[in-house]
């Protein structure tokens, strides 16, 4: 049986992007693999949370999660702190992991661009830590969006060196996975570049009704195409894009027949996806703020995924440590 793992950091609330990059595959792998979902609250110190939020964005991601549809009795769901195992393999990871290496890593400069007045060691060994959350487990499966292919790549790279370092083949080499092959990236409503929680152009799944519609109207269009079946702008493709997400494939075509015969009226069609988006969110929304305010649930959810998860991230400790030469007096 294969291993699938993913994580998601607690920055914020799950977005469109989150859903169809990354939760969608795991919650249809969940049942045919051995599957590990977590909540990656270390990963998110490397942005300065304030300590009165941290547990609460921790509660929202869980919440978010359970209500997508990952069941914490088929699949193994827990909070990254509540292993520290991880961040013992992290520290061995980090002794072969190369400074330039991690410098290059696109992410990382996007980090020193967006955030120079907190270019944190962690934000430097991010990609060990995610290395180290995968190959705990030995994952063979990574349900990602395209953002973090990067990072994966670097997984694979430090398995690989462990490896040959120690002349072994413990452990697996990971692959980013999407059930279409290709990794996802879901636009924002901005004109260009993808949703995210820092790009500040996200649609999350517990965003009101008036506020999905009012998001969705302001979205960037232009003033129209003027010559028929014409190639559209990134910004019309993007509503495009989003629409075929969340539309009957019927509703997809008429607009794009209106599009091609210069009938197009951008109104019409985002009153329509800001519709289909709320009948898609609708549904988790009311589930979210059912599990959020569960206390007991939460907590047996999360003591049931630590208690299990650890089992496996002390074993995978121990080998590691005897492969590496550690022996006991
Ligand atoms: P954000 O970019 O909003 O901060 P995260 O970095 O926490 O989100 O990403 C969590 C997961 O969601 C990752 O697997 C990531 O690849 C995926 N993801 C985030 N944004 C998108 C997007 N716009 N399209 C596809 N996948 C995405
Ligand atoms: N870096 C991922 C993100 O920003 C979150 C993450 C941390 C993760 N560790 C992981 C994802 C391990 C998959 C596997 O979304």
């Amino acid at each position: 049986m294969q291993t699938v793992l993913s994580g998601i950091r607690s920055t914020g609330n799950l977005h469109l992007g989150n859903y169809f990059g990354a939760l969608t595959n795991f919650v249809k792998m969940q049942h045919e693999n051995n599957s590990y979902f977590f909540v990656a609250d270390y990963h998110s110190l490397t942005t300065h949370p304030n300590p009165k939020d941290l547990h609460n964005n921790v509660r929202k991601v869980l919440s978010e999660y359970l209500a997508c549809g990952i069941d914490p009795d088929v699949a193994t769901i827990y909070i990254q702190s509540d292993v520290p195992e991880v961040t013992e393999l992290y520290l061995l990871l980090s002794m072969n992991a190369y400074v330039g290496e991690l410098e290059r890593t696109t992410t990382f400069k996007e980090k020193i661009r967006k955030q120079p007045e907190n270019i944190n060691a962690g934000l430097l060994t991010y990609a060990v830590l995610m290395a180290a959350d995968i190959l705990l487990h030995n994952a063979h499966k990574v349900p990602v969006g395209k953002d973090q292919e990067q990072h994966l790549e670097m997984t694979r790279k430090f398995a690989r060196r462990f490896n040959k370092m120690y002349k072994t083949d413990f452990f697996n080499i990971p692959k980013a996975y999407n059930f279409g092959n290709e990794l996802v990236k879901v636009p924002g409503l901005d004109g260009s570049g993808k949703m995210g929680k820092s790009e500040g152009n996200g649609i999350y799944l517990a965003d009101d009704p008036k506020v999905i519609k009012k998001k969705i109207m302001r979205a960037v269009t232009d003033s129209g195409p003027t010559e028929q079946n014409s190639e559209k702008p990134e910004a019309i493709k993007n509503l495009f894009t989003l629409m075929k997400l969340v539309s009957k494939p019927d509703v997809v075509q008429f607009f794009d027949g209106k599009y091609n015969s210069c009938e197009i009226r951008y109104g019409d069609m985002k009153k329509q996806l800001a519709e289909d988006v709320i009948n898609f969110t609708t549904p988790f929304r009311e589930k979210i703020n059912e599990i959020y305010n569960n206390d007991v649930y939460l907590r047996k959810v999360a003591e049931q995924g630590a208690e299990k998860a650890r089992i496996n991230a002390r074993k995978t400790l121990s080998s590691v440590r005897e492969i590496m030469g550690f022996k006991k007096f």
